[in-house]
């Protein structure tokens, strides 16, 4: 098993979130944003949210994330994403675990979510969750590629 540790993330933790995000919005395939990042501006963003935030870290590093926006009418809508090295070895799973447990703290009735239907590793770890598919957005995302991606949405019950 790979070592590493999930905790709440903290303000300090902002400019090393952004530099992950950034990389991941670099293989232009899991996640919505795609590059140029502007890591200043993404930190900033960041810092006035941290208390969604769970991180996992190894080795000092920071390796992955996962936010819960709590909106005004009840549901979290959750983001994640793993450092590409790292993926497969649970810590995707790990935080997700972790951000659940923090919604339900929050007294949030329900975590929703959104996923580019080709990300069959995230719509694998977000079914074995609990999560379900709610319906369909059909060529919703225009990519920097001209091509018009579909996501699912998913939700789970708190
Ligand atoms: C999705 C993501 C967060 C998963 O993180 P992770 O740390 O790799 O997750 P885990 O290791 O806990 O679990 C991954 C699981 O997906 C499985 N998997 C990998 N590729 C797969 C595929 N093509 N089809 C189905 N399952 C797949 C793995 O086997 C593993 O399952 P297991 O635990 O039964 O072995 C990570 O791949 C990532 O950051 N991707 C880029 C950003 C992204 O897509 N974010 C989600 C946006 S909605």
């Amino acid at each position: 098993m790979a070592e590493f540790a999930v905790r709440a993330a903290a303000a300090g933790d902002a400019r090393a979130l952004a530099e992950l995000f950034a990389a991941v919005a670099g293989e232009r395939d899991g996640i919505a944003t795609e590059p140029p990042v502007d890591i200043a501006e993404r930190a900033a963003q960041f810092a006035a949210t941290i208390a969604g935030s769970v991180v996992a870290v190894a080795g000092g590093q920071l390796v992955g994330m996962i936010h819960v926006e709590a909106t005004r009418h009840g549901f979290g809508e959750i983001g994640m994403c793993v450092d590409r090295d790292w993926r497969g070895r649970g810590v995707g799973s790990a935080l997700l675990r972790a951000v659940i447990s923090l919604a339900r703290g929050q007294g949030l009735h329900k975590l929703s979510l959104e996923v580019f239907a080709h990300n069959a590793a995230a719509i694998a770890l977000y079914r074995r969750a609990g999560f379900t598919e709610e319906g369909r957005r059909v060529r919703q995302y225009r990519r920097s590629s001209g091509e018009l991606w579909d996501t699912i949405i998913m939700g789970l019950a708190l």
